[in-house]
This record gives structure tokens, C-alpha cells and sequence, in this order.
């Protein structure tokens, strides 16, 4: 028997660090996504091999690499803490072999870890017999998040879990937001990873510096979530392309943008976008353009030729899901 679960990679529409100041963020689940699946193990041992290159034995506290070497364990012991919580919460006691394979590109601010947790605490919830509501799979993928994130916001795990789009903030916490509208995007990978910890730190250090001018620029990007969550529910798909611009200018301003960020941001819109802004915490990683479905192709051309490596993706409207093959 054969446990599956998939969930999908997020993206940020608009409201990156300024969140982290309270303000709103609009993240969209994107149709790519991470394969978790589980089957029997003889042995008490948990076996974990990935299509990143990875795989190992878990056993006694201890680590036996396959592939990968000894750097495996710090990529996969998220998956063993999911697992294990999972074990854990439905008092099982048995071995499991763990397959992940993931279309989503690591470290560039699109939600792999968080797919990731929340599919493994599917699909071994599902081994065993459950199926795991969203409150639950919520809180058992809190764990691996931790251990890669230190402080999550819980956002990535929220819109794997859920899909759609979901608008988060401090106060408010996440809450879903049902719109009907198609929004076609493609993203741009810079291929540079980047640390969201260190560009959060930075940003920080302006607030400091310059408390008055970063209030302003923070109230900003709050009106502007505001309206960009109107226009959502407005299905306008100019109005979100417009507001995606000024957001970029906005978190240029506070230092968060690069000259690779900008390169494609500039290509996507000469090649037809109707908006692009850098997505997650910049620095390198992805950023955004958004389109007609009809000009995806030709946006995605431009961010080649600009030096990127195009995505073409969408609104995922389904959260996590499993099922037995
Ligand atoms: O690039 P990501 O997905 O790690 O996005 C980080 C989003 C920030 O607002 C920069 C940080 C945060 O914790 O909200």
C-alpha cells in the first residue's frame, strides 16, 4: 500500500516585510507542487530519499547517509520531524519509507518547505489510516517549519494546506480569500538564493535608521494591500498589475530589490505583463509578472532572454490532498 499527498508552492502577491511591520500580505497557492509518498518499512527505521539528490536512513537519533553524504541530514531531518509528529500524535509506532519529489525550486521565497512539511504530515496521516483535517495538518507541520525557519510566520504551511489565496497579518492572522478570477503569472527565477532571515535583518536596520521615512513607505504598502485585496474581489486584472508595480517601487525603496530582480521585472514588462514586482524577500530568488493567459508565453520568452528562468504558473485552488495508490 502506497500513501500519496501533494501540496502546492506559494507566492507572494504583495505585502513582503511590510508584514513583518504589521501590514497585510496576499499569498497566492501557485500549481506546483511537492509528491510526498509513504510506504511500509520492515525495520522501525525512517528511510527518506528525494528527487533533490538526497536519501538516508533515520534510526536511534542517528543519521545513515544513501546519497548526498552527511549534508543530506540537515535537507531531510525536516521531513523525519513531520513525520515523526505525525507518529507521534496518532500513537504509531513503525517504519516508513519516505519519496519526495518536488517541482519546486528551493530557497528562492516560493514555499518549498512548507509544501513539503504539510504534504509528509498528509501522507503518512493517510499511511496510517487518516485522513488528517487542515486544523491538524496545520499544527503537525509546525515542527519541520521551525526547524528551517526558526520563526515562521506559518503562512507558507497556511496556503499549502488550504490553496487559493489567503491574506495574512500580525493582528489578523490568516484568513482565506474566495476569488473566482484566473491569475496567471510567471515567475522568474534568479537562481541566486538568498537568506529571507538576512534581508529582514536589513530592512530592520533602516526602520532604525529612519523611523519617520519607513513609517510612511509601511502605511503605503498597507493601503496598498488594502486596494490590491478589492481588486481581487473586483476580478480586475489590470488594477492587481498596476498595484504589483508600485509595490515593487516600494520595496526597491527599502532595499530589497536587486539589479537581476530588476532586469527581469523590466523584461516581463516590456514583453507584455501588465505588472511584475520582485516576490518573497528579495535580494535574489523570484520575482513575479502577471498576465493575460494569452501573453504568458511571450512574458515568459522575455524573462529568458533577460537572463531568468521563466516559470509559467497559476492559481492553485486546491490545498493539500491525498489519497491511496
Ligand atoms: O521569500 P520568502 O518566502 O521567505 O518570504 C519572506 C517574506 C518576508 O516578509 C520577507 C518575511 C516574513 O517572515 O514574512
Amino acid at each position: 500500500m502506497k500513501a500519496i499527498a501533494a501540496a502546492p508552492g506559494k507566492t507572494i502577491l504583495v505585502g513582503e516585510h511590510f508584514v513583518v511591520y504589521g501590514e497585510a500580505a496576499v499569498v497566492m497557492a501557485i500549481d506546483r507542487h511537492v509528491e510526498v509518498a509513504v510506504t511500509d518499512r520492515e525495520d522501525p527505521s525512517i528511510h527518506v530519499s528525494s528527487n533533490l539528490g538526497f536519501s538516508g536512513i533515520f534510526m536511534d537519533g542517528g543519521y545513515k547517509a544513501e546519497k548526498g553524504g552527511l549534508a543530506g541530514r540537515r535537507i531531510l531531518e525536516p521531513i523525519r520531524i513531520s513525520a515523526q509528529s505525525v507518529l507521534n500524535a496518532l500513537n504509531a509506532r513503525c517504519g516508513l519509507d519516505i519519496e519526495v519529489c518536488s517541482s519546486i525550486p528551493t530557497a528562492v521565497g516560493l514555499g518549498s518547505s512548507g509544501a513539503l512539511a504539510v504534504a509528509t504530515v498528509a501522507a503518512v496521516g493517510k499511511f496510517l489510516g487518516r485522513n488528517l483535517s487542515e486544523e491538524e495538518v496545520l499544527a503537525l507541520s509546525t515542527g519541520a517549519e521551525k526547524f528551517v525557519h526558526v520563526t515562521p510566520s506559518g503562512i507558507d504551511q497556511a496556503v499549502s494546506t488550504y490553496g487559493g489565496v489567503i491574506v495574512y497579518s500580525r493582528s489578523g492572522g490568516v484568513s482565506r480569500l474566495r476569488t473566482e478570477m484566473d491569475i496567471p503569472i510567471v515567475i522568474g527565477n534568479t537562481g541566486i538564493q538568498r537568506s529571507t532571515g538576512k534581508l529582514v535583518d536589513s530592512v530592520r536596520a533602516k526602520h532604525r535608521r529612519y523611523p519617520e521615512v519607513m513609517k510612511i513607505i509601511d502605511e503605503a504598502a498597507g493601503r496598498l494591500s488594502e486596494e490590491f485585496i478589492e481588486a481581487l474581489k473586483a476580478c480586475e486584472l489590470a488594477r492587481l498589475g498596476e498595484l504589483m508595480d508600485i509595490d515593487h517601487g516600494l520595496l526597491s525603496a527599502i532595499g530589497v530589490s536587486s539589479e537581476a530582480l530588476n532586469n527581469l521585472v523590466y523584461a516581463a514588462r516590456r514583453g507584455g505583463a501588465l505588472g511584475a514586482k520582485l516576490t518573497g524577500a528579495g535580494g535574489g530568488g523570484c520575482m513575479i509578472a502577471l498576465s493575460t493567459l494569452e501573453d504568458r508565453r511571450r512574458v515568459a520568452e522575455a524573462i529568458r532572454r533577460a537572463g531568468g528562468t521563466p516559470i509559467i504558473a497559476g492559481k492553485e485552488d486546491s490545498g493539500v490532498h491525498s489519497w491511496i495508490s
